[in-house]
């Protein structure tokens, strides 16, 4: 009887994508890859993954590193959080492992960032370990070849999900199975569509048979995301501009410039600014809009430019447009970035004054 592997190892060998962590087993390179990859589209990564080995190419480099070099290093692919604790992780194991990872995933799981996938990922690919690692392409390809027709919001229903995975995985290849399951829900069994004529598993799927794949996997409806507006303040000040950097969960440790909840005259936003931050300002002029989604939150912001005075608030700095190139700054920011550096470079730099 065939098996899963049996029939999927053969597609992967001939149709198996080019990327550049490929055929790589440094345990440290293949956790760095498969974190930038949680949530972060193939495409993306592969820009981000070589640079990113090239200036930290080692463990022991990443965990001397400044969490706000890493930060630059990974702006624009968001998720920030994934960065600082690679950055933790990456200590943790100088101090706790001697600065290699272990290959028992278990013992992975206890380094800072390492989750189940994250662990099951490094350990089958790098260390050979005959474990599963499941990611949403997994759960979507394990969904419709088993027929699991439960929601897989459900802790049962996803356990069940990993307890099939984890009896397909071959003790041959563990680390190529894997990725196989990867590229196939990423290629053929992909959201929407799934290419059933051409599946290498269609003949043990239960969904192709069934002719319901474009259903599955079945995830009850997510809650919207919240929409927030925001005042976005371009503060100048000569030829420098304030920034904040965030405390919050969300972007913590990034450079934005100074956000105010809800939408304002500018004779509020001067007032406000008064108040919050003690800045004496005077409002130049609206710099248009921009838009930014987060998984959970969807950001419509409204740009101003004002001129201020007064000293520098706890927590924010005045950066010149050189040190705002060189900060790290969230995607999100990506329009006022542009626009604050359009508004320093017609300004003909006002003695600063602190
Ligand atoms: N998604 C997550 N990990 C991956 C990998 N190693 N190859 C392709 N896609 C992935």
């Amino acid at each position: 009887m065939e098996n899963v592997g049996s029939l999927l190892l053969p597609w992967y060998d001939r149709f198996h994508r080019e990327l550049p962590w490929r055929g790589v087993q440094d345990p440290y390179a293949v956790w760095v890859s498969e974190t930038m990859l949680q949530q972060t589209r193939v495409e993306t990564v592969r820009s981000y993954y070589p640079r990113f080995i090239a200036r930290f190419p080692t463990v022991s480099a990443l965990a001397q590193a400044s969490v706000e070099d890493v930060l630059k290093l990974w702006e624009g692919l968001g998720y920030y959080r994934r960065a600082q604790n690679l950055h933790r992780g990456a200590q943790q194991v100088m101090a706790d492992y001697e600065g290699q990872l272990p290959s028992d995933p278990a013992r992975l799981r206890r380094i800072t960032g390492i989750g189940p996938y994250t662990a099951g990922a490094i350990a089958s690919i790098a260390f050979g370990v005959c474990c599963p690692a499941v990611d949403g392409n997994v759960i979507r390809v394990v969904s419709r070849v088993a027929g699991i027709r439960e929601d897989v919001a459900v802790p049962s229903v996803a356990r069940r999900i990993a307890a099939v995975a984890a009896d397909w995985v071959p003790a041959a290849r563990p680390g190529d199975f894997n990725q196989a399951l990867m590229d196939l829900g990423a290629s053929l069994c992909c959201p929407g569509t799934p290419d059933c004529g051409r599946c290498p598993l269609s003949s043990l799927c239960d969904a192709c048979s069934a002719g319901d794949a474009e259903e599955l996997p079945h995830k009850s409806r997510a809650t919207p995301p919240r929409t927030l507006r925001y005042d976005v303040l371009l503060l100048r000040q000569g030829n420098r501009m304030l920034l904040r950097q965030r405390t919050e969960t969300l972007l913590q440790g990034l450079w934005v410039f100074p956000l105010l909840e809800g939408e304002k005259t500018p004779a509020q936003l001067v007032r406000a600014l008064r108040r919050s931050l003690g800045l004496g300002c005077v409002y130049a002029r609206a710099l248009g809009a921009a838009r930014h989604v987060f998984t959970h939150q969807v950001w419509e912001m409204r740009l101003h430019l004002l001129d201020v005075s007064g000293p520098v608030p706890d927590g924010y700095r005045f950066a010149t447009a050189d040190e705002i190139n060189a900060l790290p700054i969230p995607t999100a920011m990506r329009r006022p970035k542009a626009m604050g550096l359009e508004c320093l470079s017609g300004a003909e730099g006002e003695p600063p004054c602190d």
